[in-house]
C-alpha cells in the first residue's frame, strides 16, 4: 500500500552537506518528498519528539545531540514508504548498518546517526503531524 513516513536528516548529516544525497537516494529508491523543512529543534521540541525513550539512558544526550544543529525533516510517500525508508537507511548503530545504505554511509555513531525514520504506521501517523499540519503536505 502507499505509505507516507516521517524522515529527518540530523544535525551530523546537515553538518556535512549531505542533505542532497540523502534525499536521492530517497529518490532514486521511488519514494516522493511530499514536505520538507529546515528546524532548528530546542529541548521541548526534539524531547517532545522522543518521549517513548524518556527512561532511556541516552535520553538526554540525544535531545542534546538533536537541538545541535538544524534538521531536515521531511515526509516521504510511496508503496511500502515506512519499511522501504528502514531498509534505505540501515542499522540503528552505524557498525551494524549494511553496505550502501544511509547509515553506513554518512553516520558515525549510534547517537550522530545521520537520519532517523518512523518505524511504524503508529510512530509515522504521530510523528508527521508532530511536524507537519496537513496543509504542509503536498499530495503528488
Ligand atoms: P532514532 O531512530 O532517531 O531513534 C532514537 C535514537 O536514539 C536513535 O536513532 C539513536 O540515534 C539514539 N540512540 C543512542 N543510543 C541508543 C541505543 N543504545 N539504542 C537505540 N538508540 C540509541
Amino acid at each position: 500500500a502507499v505509505e507516507r513516513t516521517l524522515s529527518i536528516v540530523k544535525p551530523d548529516a546537515v553538518a556535512k552537506n549531505a542533505i542532497g544525497d540523502i534525499m536521492a537516494r530517497f529518490e532514486k529508491a521511488g519514494l516522493s518528498i511530499v514536505a520538507a523543512k529546515m528546524v532548528r529543534l530546542d529541548d521541548d521540541k526534539a524531547g517532545g519528539f522522543y518521549a517513548e525513550h524518556k527512561e532511556r539512558p541516552f535520553y538526554k544526550h540525544l535531545v542534546a545531540f538533536m537541538t545541535s544543529g538544524p534538521v531536515v525533516v521531511q515526509v516521504l510517500e510511496g508503496e511500502n514508504a515506512i519499511l522501504l525508508n528502514r531498509e534505505l537507511m540501515g542499522a540503528t548503530n552505524p557498525k551494524e548498518a549494511a553496505a550502501g545504505t544511509i547509515r553506513a554511509d554518512f553516520a558515525e555513531s549510534i547517537d550522530a546517526n545521520a537520519v532517523h525514520g518512523s518505524d511504524s504506521a503508529e510512530s509515522a501517523a504521530r510523528e508527521i503531524a508532530y511536524f507537519f499540519s496537513a496543509d504542509e503536505i503536498c499530495a503528488r
